[in-house]
């Protein structure tokens, strides 16, 4: 597939390098493709590519947006329509409106996109070392799309994590919010924990 990368910073670069790794040809949608950070992500990130926002969309399979949340309707200025394609959303708000996602901006700023929310609920570098983890992380998913959502989780599957249908777009704000939680056991246990699901 060919995924475009909205964002080039920690988890876009992280993103990048792990579809990469597993044969997806990566396109990052960067404000500035000389900056320091964007080369960074360029030279971990085999075979990928930095052009424009819009430039980057072009073509692509998938659209992930990885930048700062209050970045996105910025960059989704000059952006052609996305109605009818997958986007997901990997940002986080840990300020703004309390109770509104950042997949529900996304949703007003693309209208008719099939949207969900994934790889938000983990330290960005996880990202590229789920394969070697001693115990599989959960990746949860949350959307209203079947398609967006089955996509992201096969993403998710091939880059190593388990991933874990998590319900509706509604549920996009608790996944934000279980970032709270992962940072809080990040202090006693390390950046590299991740969640995982037990059932009975
Ligand atoms: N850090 C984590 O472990 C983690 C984990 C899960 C989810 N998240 C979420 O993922 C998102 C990205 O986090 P990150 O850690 O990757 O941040 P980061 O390393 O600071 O990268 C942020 C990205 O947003 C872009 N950006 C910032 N301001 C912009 C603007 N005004 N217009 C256009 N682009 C702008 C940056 O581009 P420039 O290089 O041009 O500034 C960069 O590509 C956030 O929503 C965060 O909450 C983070």
């Amino acid at each position: 597939m060919r995924v475009a990368i909205m964002g080039a910073g920690n988890v876009g670069g992280g993103l990048g390098a792990a579809l990469a790794a597993v044969g997806h040809e990566v396109v990052f949608g960067v404000r500035d493709p000389g900056s320091e950070k964007t080369k960074a992500a360029l030279a971990a990130c085999s075979g990928a590519t930095a052009t424009s926002f819009a430039k980057a969309v072009d073509g692509a399979d998938v659209v992930a947006f990885a930048l700062r949340w209050d970045a996105a309707s910025a960059a989704v200025v000059g952006l052609p329509s996305l109605a009818g394609r997958i986007v997901i959303d990997a940002m986080n708000r840990f300020d703004g409106d309390p109770a509104r996602s950042t997949t529900q901006d996304l949703a007003d700023l693309l209208p008719d996109a099939k949207l969900a929310k994934a790889f938000n609920t983990i330290g960005f570098e996880n990202l590229t070392t789920a394969r070697t983890r001693l115990v599989p992380a959960a990746m949860f998913v949350a959307g209203d799309d079947p398609d967006a959502k089955r996509v992201a989780m096969d993403l998710a599957a091939q880059i190593g994590f388990v991933p874990e249908d998590a319900g509706g777009l509604a549920n996009a704000k608790p996944l934000e919010l279980m970032v709270r939680v992962w940072l809080a056991l990040a202090q006693t246990h390390g950046r590299g924990i991740g969640f995982a699901i037990s059932v009975n």
